[in-house]
């Protein structure tokens, strides 16, 4: 008779897909919030306290502070996302506390997104749509709603890690020319392959380039890596997007640069504080904006969902699991 093993307790602070949830509830003493209504910092603390697994999104923010009421049952931080700016990984190693994330699998679709969003500043689209809904459409006109063509035009990529680089791979494709800035240039193969320019200084690539893509992660570093002094070196006729995280921008001197017009546009899938997003920015016609909705594919969020499984199966049957986050990677 095969001996029962108690499950670990997981807990899963927002609604995954139903196919990830009946995984987790097989497999663990999985605990889900069907309601789907994001945790309180007090709903957090209450989780800490009885989770040995807690599997968090980036709407949680596992502070010092929510660790420090964790219970000693608490070992595995299985983050649901690529970025982990919302876990304090010091702290947690501190504890003792294993944090896994879920890289890889969103890459494609956050690389749609950005080009998506590139496309959508150049071209106008959202200003086109509200038109058409609007009912003042008077017609096809020679000088109506004119964009700019992004072919033939210059692309910055600042972070040129896996979802940089698949941009790249979009955006050579829309005849874009690629350019980017990075902690460490990349292995030559991949410049060659991209046609990729290194710039080792990034305010001189700002100066250059027609569009400027964040596709770094948010550290202390990269904080407000876009300032206000950044953003003067770009030309007002370029644009930016970002799907990486808000605070990589200053939104307050972005949204500055946008209504003086020395900035042409900007595609924004995240903010500097989410859900909220900056008022200035909501009167600006040249910026479309987005609700972090860069992974937002039904096939991306189970992959996630697998990839988190795993990382908490290995963890619990004694193996390093194979998304381990550590300090130094970032
Ligand atoms: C996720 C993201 O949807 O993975 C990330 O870092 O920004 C998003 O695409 C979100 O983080 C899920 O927690």
């Amino acid at each position: 008779m095969p001996t029962s093993v108690k499950k670990p307790i997981v807990v899963v602070t927002r609604k995954l897909p139903d196919a990830i949830e009946t995984r987790m509830m097989e497999l663990f003493d999985a605990r889900l919030n069907l309601d789907d209504r994001p945790m309180s910092p007090a709903e957090l603390i209450e989780a800490v306290k009885v989770a040995e697994v807690l599997v968090p999104t980036v709407t949680d923010r596992v502070d010092a502070r929510i660790m420090a009421q964790a219970g000693p049952q608490l070992r595995l931080i299985a983050s649901f996302g690529t970025g982990v700016d919302h876990i304090d990984l010091a702290t947690a190693r501190q504890r003792g506390v294993t944090v896994t994330n879920t890289p890889g699998v969103l890459t494609e679709d956050t690389a749609d997104m950005t080009m998506a969003l590139i496309l959508a500043v150049s071209r106008r689209l959202t200003e086109g749509e509200r038109l058409v809904r609007a009912g003042s459409w008077e017609g096809w006109g020679p000088t109506l709603m004119l964009g700019h063509r992004i072919w033939g035009k210059r692309l910055g990529i600042i972070g040129m890690g896996r979802i940089g680089q698949a941009v790249a791979r979009r955006a050579r494709g829309f005849g874009l020319s690629i350019h980017y800035h990075n902690r460490r240039r990349v292995h030559p193969d991949i410049e060659n392959e991209l046609e990729a320019t290194y710039w080792d200084s990034l305010d001189q690539m700002l100066a250059r380039m027609d569009v400027i893509s964040i596709n770094c992660p948010h550290t202390p570093a990269t904080y407000h890596l876009l300032s206000s002094r950044r953003l003067k070196l770009l030309r007002p006729t370029s644009i930016v997007v970002n799907t990486s995280r808000g605070e990589v921008i200053d939104e307050n001197a972005l949204a500055k640069s946008l209504a003086g017009r020395e900035l042409a546009g900007a595609g924004l899938d995240v903010f500097e504080h989410e859900p909220a997003v900056n008022p200035k920015l909501l009167e600006l016609d040249n910026v479309v904006l987005m609700p972090h909705m860069g992974s937002a594919t039904i096939e991306g969020r189970i992959d996630m969902g697998e990839k988190v499984i795993i990382n908490i199966k290995t963890f619990v049957d004694g193996h390093t699991p194979p998304d381990r986050v550590l300090e130094q990677m970032f």
